[in-house]
C-alpha cells in the first residue's frame, strides 16, 4: 500500500524542512511539496517531526551472560525498541572458542528469524585469533554481511580476549573492510582490584564501581587507538563513560586516525551515586564500565556536540532486578552487568539533548540514526530521508510529556532505571519499510517482519566526509 506523510516537518542529519513524503513498496519515492496519488492512504503528521528511524548499534538480545540469559528476546527487545521510535538494532553475536564463526551466526539466526519486529544486522565478538578464525573472517564480510567485530578487553576469564587478538583482528578488518569494535576496560587490573575488595569483604554493588576506576577505561581505549593506529585499521569504542576515555580517542582523531566513540543514555544521565542506593536497588545500575562521577555527563555531552563521540547506544542487556539482578545479593561480582534501554534511548536524547538546548535537532538525527548507518555499512539505505532509502520513519510529538516507569514500558523486565524521569517528545507512529509498527503509539506489528541485514563495509569515503561536514 502507498502511503503520503502529509504537514509534518523532516528532520534529517543536515537539513529541517516542510514536504511530503511518498511511500512505495517499503521504500520512499518521492519528497516534495503538494504530492498526490489517488491509492496511496495520506498520514497527517501536522505538529510532528519526521524523523529517519532510529538506529541502535548496540543490544544483546537473548544473551547468556553472568549465569542468566538476558531478559528480553528478539520479539519483546524489538517491540520495546519500535514504540521507543527505533527501527534497526544490530546485536552483539557472542561466539565460542574453537567453534566456527558461521556456527555462532547460525545460532543468533536461530534467536532472531521470525521473532524480530524491526530489521537487525549482527556484530560478531572475536575471542581468539586463531588460524582458523582468520581465515573465515572474510567469508563472514562477503557472505554474511557481518561487517563488524567485537573484541572485549575485560571480563577476564569470560569474554576477555589478549592483545594479540586485538592486534590481529584489527589487521585482518582492514584488510577486508571491517570495523572492530572494543569494551575497552582493563580487564586484568580490575581482576585484581575486585579479588581484594572481596578479601576485604567489600560485597555491596557500589564496589563494581570502585574497582573498575575510569583510568583502567582511559588505558584500555589509549591502548586500542594506538593498536589502531599501528595496524591502519578503524575503531569504534562502545559505552564510553569518563573523560580519561574521550580524551583518548579525541587524541587518535586529532592525529587523523579512524576511531569512532558511542556512548550510552544511561552515562549521560545518571552516575555513580546511584549504585549505593539501599536495599540492594544499586544493582538496578551495575553496568560495565560503571556508572561514573556527575562531572563526566558534561564531558560526554560535549563530546557528542563537538563530534568527538559519534553515536548513541542502548547498550540494552536487561535482567530483572527480582531473580536476576539477586544473583549478586552478596557478592557484586555476580550481579549480571546491564541494563534497559533500548526503549528510551531515542526520548532521552530528545528530551535531555534537543530539549535542553545541548544538542542541535540536526545532530540528534545524527547521532540517533545516521552515524550509525554510516559506521556499520547501512548508509544511505538507512539513517536518513530521501528517494530510494528504506521507509523506516519516526512521526514523533516533539511536545509530549510523559514519565518513564516500568508500569508503562515494553521491555520484558521489573524495573526501569529511569523509573519517574520526565521525558518531553514522544514516537506516535513508526514505519519499518513502509508499515506501520507502532500507529498512534500501539503495537500493530508482526513478529518476523523484520528483516536481517546483510551489511556492507567500513567505507573511508563516507567517514571522511562525515567527519569534515561537522
Ligand atoms: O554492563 C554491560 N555493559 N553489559 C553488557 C555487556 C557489555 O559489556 O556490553
Ligand atoms: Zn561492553
Ligand atoms: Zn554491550
Ligand atoms: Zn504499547
Amino acid at each position: 500500500m502507498k502511503k503520503i506523510i502529509k504537514n509534518g516537518k523532516i528532520v534529517t542529519a543536515a537539513d529541517t524542512y516542510q514536504a511530503d513524503i511518498l511511500i512505495e513498496d517499503g521504500k520512499i519515492k518521492a519528497i516534495g511539496n503538494d504530492l498526490s496519488d489517488v491509492y496511496a492512504e495520506v498520514i497527517d503528521a501536522t505538529g510532528q517531526y519526521v524523523f529517519p528511524g532510529g538506529i541502535d548499534p548496540h543490544t544483546h538480545m537473548d544473551m547468556p551472560f553472568g549465569g542468566t540469559t538476558t531478559k528480553d528476546n528478539f520479539e519483546t527487545g524489538t517491540i520495546a525498541a519500535a514504540h521507543g521510535g527505533t527501527t534497526t538494532i544490530i546485536d552483539f553475536c557472542l561466539t565460542e572458542k574453537g567453534n566456527t564463526l558461521k556456527s555462532a551466526l547460525d545460532k543468533w539466526h536461530e534467536k532472531s528469524n521470525e521473532r524480530s519486529v524491526i530489521d537487525y544486522g549482527f556484530h560478531l565478538q572475536i575471542v581468539e585469533a586463531s588460524e582458523n578464525v582468520l581465515k573465515e573472517i572474510p567469508s563472514v564480510i562477503e557472505e554474511e554481511g557481518v561487517t563488524s567485530f567485537k573484541v572485549f578487553m575485560a571480563y577476564k576469564n569470560v569474554f576477555q580476549a589478549d592483545d594479540e587478538t586485538l592486534f590481529q583482528t584489527l589487521a585482518t578488518a582492514r584488510d577486508n573492510g571491517g570495523l572492530v569494535m572494543v569494551h575497552a576496560e582493563n580487564g586484568d587490573v580490575i581482576e585484581h582490584l575486585t579479588k581484594e575488595a572481596l578479601k576485604q569483604g567489600n560485597t555491596d554493588p557500589i564496589y563494581h564501581a570502585l574497582t573498575r576506576p575510569p583510568e583502567l577505561e582511559g588505558e584500555a581505549t589509549g591502548r586500542a587507538a594506538k593498536l589502531t593506529a599501528l595496524a591502519d585499521a578503524q575503531l569504534y569504542v562502545v559505552h564510553v563513560t569518563c573523560k580519561e576515555a574521550v580524551d583518548q580517542i579525541a587524541d587518535a582523531r586529532s592525529k587523523g586516525f579512524r576511531v569512532f566513540g558511542e556512548t550510552c543514555p544511561q552515562y549521560l544521565v545518571l552516575d555513580q551515586s546511584y549504585m549505593e542506593k539501599e536495599n540492594f536497588e544499586g544493582a538496578k545500575y551495575v553496568w560495565s564500565p560503571p556508572l561514573r562521577d556527575k562531572s563526566n555527563q558534561d564531558v560526554l555531552w560535549n563530546a557528542l556536540k563537538s563530534g568527538q563521540l559519534q553515536t548513541i547506544g542502548s547498550d540494552h542487556c536487561s535482567f530483572d532486578f527480582i531473580g536476576q539482578k539477586d544473583l549478586g545479593k552478596d557478592d557484586f561480582t555476580k550481579i549480571p552487568n546491564g541494563g534497559p534501554f533500548v526503549e528510551d534511548r531515542f526520548s532521552v536524547l530528545f528530551s535531555e539533548g534537543v530539549k535542553k538546548g545541548r544538542i542541535s535537532l540536526n545532530q540528534f538525527v545524527d547521532m540517533i540514526s545516521t552515524q550509525a548507518a554510516k559506521l556499520f555499512g547501512l548508509f544511505p539505505q538507512k539513517g536518513t530521508i530521501a528517494p530510494g532509502s528504506d521507509a523506516d520513519i519516526v512521526l514523533f510529538d516533539p511536545d509530549a510529556e510523559r514519565y518513564i516507569s516500568a508500569e508503562t514500558h515494553h521491555m520484558a523486565v521489573d524495573y526501569n532505571a529511569l523509573e519517574g524521569m520526565k521525558v518531553t517528545g514522544e514516537p506516535v507512529s513508526v514505519l519499518s519499510r513502509g508499515e506501520y509498527v507502532i500507529k498512534d503509539k500501539q503495537f500493530v506489528g508482526k513478529p518476523g517482519m523484520g528483516n536481517f541485514l546483510k551489511r556492507s563495509t567500513f567505507n573511508k569515503a563516507i567517514q571522511k566526509e562525515s567527519v569534515v561536514t561537522k
